[in-house]
């Protein structure tokens, strides 16, 4: 069960993310601020890391010196609550910041996972830095863990980082048993062959990712496009696909699905929270929203992958071609700035921004708008109090490895729920699907007859598809998530010298 693999994993866990689970500022006041970035990957880990507690190696983006750190440079979080773990940041310089974070990983790899080729620039340098920073994530994993620990790594900033382990640490001890056991989660898409074969560096990301014991992405569609880029892109890697394992320079790593889930309890609690009840009814008091309108909810970053654009479109739709709803439901979007310093997302912004004015300025009389647009930073409560109040969710990104906003809806509704209308491309759709109001983002008819349809559910089978995405998301919530990882990781018999091998054992 669940305690009992947490409990194996305790300290023996060091996980490493580019995203830091809690920023550190100095305000004008002299005072250290503490803020969450946006996000479910950071918050739902943190829910993990409060459990075995262990140590997370992170980019430290903040102020170096507003953090406590003791003389290692760690600083223990979170400072409100009995559980802590060792939260370890990794200090960049501008330039690094530049060529690994903005450059190869959202510049490159973001756009290219999202198989949004038109939007991936040019690598050039930033090569380099990617390269050299993931060897200092690399060297932090080393120095922090022990011969038969679990590293676990996240996401696309740390494709090399494996084998940079790897190179550090195995047979460093003059033998050449196998050293820790290496488990990387993808959390975005992993694109068809036909896609990744346009990524620069191609081979060297599959190498570096090889380099793990188990590669984990959030549905089967993506290790399969994984096991077919393994064989199409890397020659001499052996690809078992019935086993779902790659063998390359002597080591089989085995590739498999594990959907994320959402701290569900946790999310139903804020729900029910004053704050949550009292931050509705403020909102609706200063956005003019009336107390009887009925209200859909769109929460995201700013990002172009999210399809909010399209969303506003559908939006249109249903107004001009279905009058019936005006006056009758306002869209609330919640947008989070993120990676502003990029050319792609200011340009969305503005897209964002123009959309909301097209349609408020099309529909909007004295008394009511069609959309209400904010970039306010909301509190968790306030969140989860807007998601059940919502009478619809409507997430419909264009792609999307996941999308916990759909789950965090789910997890925050009661006994009365919403509808969640949702994009058949995001790895959520895979899972939530059969309950949900399918939509096609860029199919704007279909799309806005499902708007359509989700108003006009009826309560029995609102219902009916509540309970069972209520069930879902539950019964699959964070822990059981990683439960499911790290049984999968034992399954694979490391600790008995099982799955891993190096050429010549
Ligand atoms: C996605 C990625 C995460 C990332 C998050 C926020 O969910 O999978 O790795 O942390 O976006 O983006 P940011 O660039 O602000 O970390």
């Amino acid at each position: 069960d669940l305690d009992r693999v947490l409990a194996t994993a305790g300290d023996d866990l060091v996980v490493a993310s580019n995203r830091q689970p809690y920023r550190h500022d100095y305000g004008d006041d002299g005072d250290v601020t503490v803020d969450r970035p946006a996000g479910g990957l950071t918050a739902g880990l943190d829910a993990v890391m409060r459990r075995v507690s262990g140590t997370w190696i992170a980019w430290g983006d903040g102020d170096a010196d507003a953090t406590v750190v003791d003389e290692d440079d760690r600083v223990t979080v979170p400072p409100d609550g009995d559980d802590t773990y060792t939260l370890q940041r990794l200090w960049l310089d501008d330039a690094e910041v530049e060529g690994y974070y903005y450059g190869v990983s959202n510049r490159v790899l973001w756009p290219l996972c999202h198989a949004a080729l038109g939007t991936v620039e040019s690598c050039g340098d930033a090569w380099a830095d990617y390269r050299r920073v993931n060897d200092q994530f690399a060297a932090e994993l080393a120095a922090a863990s022990e011969p038969g620990d679990l590293v676990w790594l996240h996401d696309y900033h740390l494709a090399l980082a494996p084998q940079q382990v790897r190179e550090r640490t195995d047979g460093a001890s003059g033998d050449s048993t196998p050293n820790r056991t290496l488990a990387h989660t993808w959390h975005i898409p992993w694109p068809s062959w036909d896609s990744f074969r346009a990524c620069p560096h191609r081979e060297e990301i599959l190498d570096g990712l090889l380099g793990n014991d188990v590669l984990l992405f959030h549905v089967p569609r993506y290790c399969e496009n994984f096991l077919r880029c393994a064989e199409r892109g890397l020659s001499g890697a052996e690809v078992d696909r019935e086993a779902g394992t790659v063998t390359h320079r002597g080591r089989t790593t085995a590739v498999r699905a594990a959907p994320m889930g959402v701290p569900a309890d946790r999310i139903r609690e804020q729900a029910g929270s004053m704050e949550a009840t009292g931050f509705c009814a403020a909102f609706r008091k200063n956005r003019g929203i009336d107390r009887d309108t009925r209200l859909a909810v769109g929460v995201d970053r700013l990002d172009y992958t999210k399809g909010i654009v399209e969303r506003l479109e559908a939006f249109e739709r249903l107004f001009a071609e279905r009058p019936r709803w005006l006056g009758e439901v306002t869209f609330v979007q919640v947008g989070t700035e993120s990676r502003s310093s990029i050319d792609a997302y200011r340009r969305y912004q503005e897209r964002v921004e123009a959309a909301v004015e097209r349609v408020n300025d099309r529909f909007a009389t004295d008394d009511w708008q069609p959309v209400v647009y904010t970039t306010d930073m909301i509190s968790n409560e306030g969140l989860a109090g807007l998601y059940r109040e919502a009478d619809l969710a409507v997430v419909s990104p264009i792609r999307d490895g996941m999308n916990l906003v759909a789950q965090e809806f789910v997890a925050a509704q009661d006994d009365d729920p919403g509808v969640l209308v949702l994009s058949d491309q995001a790895g959520a759709h895979d899972v939530l699907g059969e309950w949900t109001v399918s939509v096609r983002p860029h199919d704007t008819v279909w799309f806005a007859d499902a708007l359509d349809e989700a108003l006009s559910m009826d309560e029995r089978e609102r219902r009916r598809r509540g309970n069972a995405l209520a069930d879902y998301v539950t019964d699959n919530d964070i822990e059981s998530w990683v439960g499911t990882v790290l049984g999968t990781v034992a399954g694979l018999g490391h600790a008995d010298g099982g799955v891993t091998t190096r050429a010549g054992d």
